[in-house]
């Protein structure tokens, strides 16, 4: 007996390194995946797998990308499955370069597969579990939300899909749906993965991927099958981070350091009270916690 046994879930992105991973575990635990990938060849590898381990699988290779391919993703999946319980997004690609160098075209794919790939999906998928009356939603983020020099395009899109996943929990549970994220951090090579997660990185622009070695994605798929579990029920609106040995939970984006004057604030007080008040709290952005390097001034 499996924890997910008689669901149905869809994963996107599913020949992925996590999506893979993500998928198998799912239906380890009972689960029937639909493995969408716009690689075929991954994402039937993938299938494969899960059939030969006496699981239930199958193919669909529909880009994410685009409204009407990911209503058809879902459809397919509730024509094999007959319903839709879970929903993860891992589809994914990302075009490099710095602000100025930018092209549009980067941008579009950028924000096509990830911001409206996961909008399209969970559109379709959210309607399928509304009619249901359950279903967990996994949105995928990623530490670049804080800001990720080089990769602003994905970053904005993690950022999107950050306050999206807040959006749509709120919309979502009074029809018994969740909507939680996780924000993974996994590489494929197991032989030189690490079972720490290491928190500082040596990222800059034009630099691809991890500069240090991180845990397997194996290590994160727990949370995924956690977040679709009935056990998790009480779960939604949360940013989770699981890597190896860590996990962890994404602080909700809110005002915490305050200053009052009844009259309002006018220039003279900015710049009279500013740096002692409010100003003695910056951070600096990105995915390392630094301490604040402006407080002379930003110089070019
Ligand atoms: N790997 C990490 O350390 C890490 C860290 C932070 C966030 N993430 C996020 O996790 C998710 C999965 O990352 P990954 O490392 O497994 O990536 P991956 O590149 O290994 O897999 C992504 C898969 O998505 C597929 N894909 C691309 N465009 C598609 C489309 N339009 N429709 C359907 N499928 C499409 C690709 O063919 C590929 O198989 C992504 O959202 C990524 O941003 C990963």
């Amino acid at each position: 007996m499996g924890t997910l046994d008689g669901k149905a879930a869809i994963v996107t992105g599913g020949g992925g390194l996590l999506g893979a991973e993500f998928s198998r575990a799912l239906a380890r635990e009972g689960a029937r995946v639909l493995v969408n990938d716009v690689d075929a060849e991954r994402a039937e590898a993938v299938v494969q797998k899960i059939q030969a381990s006496g699981g239930e699988a199958v193919v669909d290779v529909r880009s994410v990308d685009s409204w009407d391919g990911a209503g058809e993703m879902v459809a397919h999946g509730l024509d094999v499955f007959g319903r839709v319980d879970t929903l993860v997004t891992c589809a994914h690609q990302t075009r490099f370069g710095a602000i100025w160098k930018l092209r549009e075209k980067d941008y579009d794919a950028t924000l096509d597969v990830h911001l409206k790939g996961h909008f399209a999906c969970v559109h379709h998928a959210s309607r399928a579990m509304v009619e249901q009356g359950s279903g967990s939603i996994v949105t995928v983020c990623s530490r670049a939300l804080n800001g990720l020099p080089g990769v602003s395009t994905y970053a904005a899109a993690k950022g999107g899909i950050l306050s999206a996943t807040f959006s749509w929990a709120l919309e979502l549970a009074d029809h018994g749906i969740r909507v939680n994220a996780i924000n993974p951090a996994a590489q494929g090579d197991e032989e030189t993965a690490t079972r720490h997660m290491r928190w500082h990185w040596d990222f800059s622009i034009d630099k691809v991927g991890w500069t240090e070695p991180v845990p397997t994605a194996a290590s994160v798929a727990p949370l995924v099958v956690y977040l679709a579990c009935d056990d998790a029920d009480w779960i939604t609106g949360q940013v989770l981070f699981l890597s190896g040995d860590t996990l962890a939970l994404l602080r909700h984006p809110r005002e915490e350091r305050f200053g009052f004057k009844p009259d309002g604030w006018s220039l003279e007080d900015l710049q009279r009270y500013f740096k002692d008040t409010v100003g003695a709290s910056l951070e600096m952005p990105g995915m390392d916690v630094p301490r604040y390097p402006w407080y002379d001034g930003v110089k070019g």
